[in-house]
């Protein structure tokens, strides 16, 4: 199922928890919705499965406008954050509930639901009741319940919030393979960026209502149009400095307090237009950053070794930084380095609007 948002707004009162929001999904398609706690991703699902009626805008499936559609019309499966299974119900009649509310036959049934319980690993405790098993074979159980209905538009509000690290990053892994074998249209909401980042085609960032940027994780990590999508996404996150962009006998450079970086041709192509000086949001990335040579003096705060690699926090004067060093990597703090930006990798934000130079 296609699914198009029309410049979909929903309010409370004062509060517009969806502003005028436009997104396209394909049939097939796996978005993710991310944004912090409060910008509007619940009320947007909650619209779409038409529970919400929009306060302006259109939600329509395969091209039909459905705003008036009540929820059971719309042919979708939803899964919450609370998987809220009946209690006093077996795993197996959870998961058929929703057909027998079709009355569909109980064989037709039961058949569906033993497909759907091997998909998803359960066979063996579909006669215990939800609090005989975990939390990850609540959140299967959850997963089958929507699914048994054959929906065209799977919806998962925070559905791995609850459950440990180490099962959510398998459960991440599962739902996706199970949304490319079952080809179904799929919104996932999460404020989780490494949730969206992993699982996702394509990611929307929302705040404050207002849809950020929208693509595939690898834009959005590499091209980021916003300082707050350049925040979001990206973990540890992006570094910023304030500093001016110059432009000296036809060379741009980023100069502040402490340092002056010239610019590739790469990313001189992309600002040739802006008039300088100009005030800067530079961003880089902790990956980004290499400490041994270099213009640039940082002052080491603390280093923090990970196995994999090793996180190091530093002072470039006033300001502190995060850089990602090799595993290897020594030293102690108060320590002076020499650190090299690597000068591809540098992203530019106007310090007016937040908005990327580069994109
Ligand atoms: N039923 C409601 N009544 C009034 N305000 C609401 C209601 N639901 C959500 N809101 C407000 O709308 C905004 C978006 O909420 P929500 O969609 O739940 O955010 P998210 O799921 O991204 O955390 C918040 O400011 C929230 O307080
Ligand atoms: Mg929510």
């Amino acid at each position: 199922m296609k699914v198009f948002l029309d410049r979909l707004s929903k309010y409370f009162g004062q509060v517009k928890a969806v502003d005028n929001l436009t997104l396209a999904i394909e049939d097939g398609e796996f978005v993710a919705l991310l944004g912090p706690s409060g910008c509007g991703k619940t009320t947007t699902l909650l619209t779409i499965a038409g529970f919400y009626k929009p306060t302006a805008g259109f939600v329509l499936f395969d091209d039909k406008v459905v705003n008036e559609l009540p929820p059971r019309e719309r042919n979708i499966g939803m899964v919450f954050q609370s998987y809220a299974l009946y209690p006093h119900m077996s795993v197996l009649d959870n998961i058929t509930f929703p057909l027998r509310l079709k009355k569909v036959s109980r064989k037709e049934r039961e058949t569906k639901a033993k497909a759907l319980a091997s998909l998803l690993r359960i066979e063996d405790i579909l006669e215990r009741k939800p609090a005989e098993i975990s939390g990850g074979q609540q959140q299967r159980v959850a997963l089958a319940r929507a699914l048994i209905k054959e929906p065209g538009l799977l919806l998962l509000d925070e559905p791995l919030s609850n459950l440990d690290a180490k099962l959510r990053v398998t459960m991440r892994a599962e739902i996706k393979r199970l949304q490319k074998d079952l080809g179904i249209t799929t919104i996932l909401v999460t404020h989780d960026q490494v949730e969206a980042m992993t699982m996702a085609d394509r990611i929307a960032v929302l705040e404050t209502g207002k849809l950020q940027q929208v693509g595939p994780p690898e834009e959005l990590y590499n091209s980021p149009a916003n300082l707050f999508v350049a925040g979001f996404i990206g973990t540890p996150p992006m570094n910023f400095l304030a500093a001016t962009l110059e432009k000296r006998e036809g060379k741009f450079f980023i100069t502040t307090e402490r340092f002056c970086l010239p610019l590739p041709d790469s990313v001189t192509m992309k600002i040739c237009q802006i008039p300088t000086p100009h005030d800067v949001i530079v961003g880089i990335r902790p990956e980004n950053i290499s400490i041994g040579q270099g213009e640039i003096r940082g002052e080491i705060y603390v280093v923090e070794p990970l196995g994999r690699d090793t996180l190091v926090s530093l002072h470039i004067g006033t300001e502190i930084i995060k850089v990602i060093a090799p595993p290897t990597f020594r030293a102690s703090p108060g320590e002076q380095v020499q650190l090299t930006f690597s000068e591809e990798k540098v992203h530019l934000f106007d310090k007016e609007t937040g908005k990327s130079l580069l994109v």
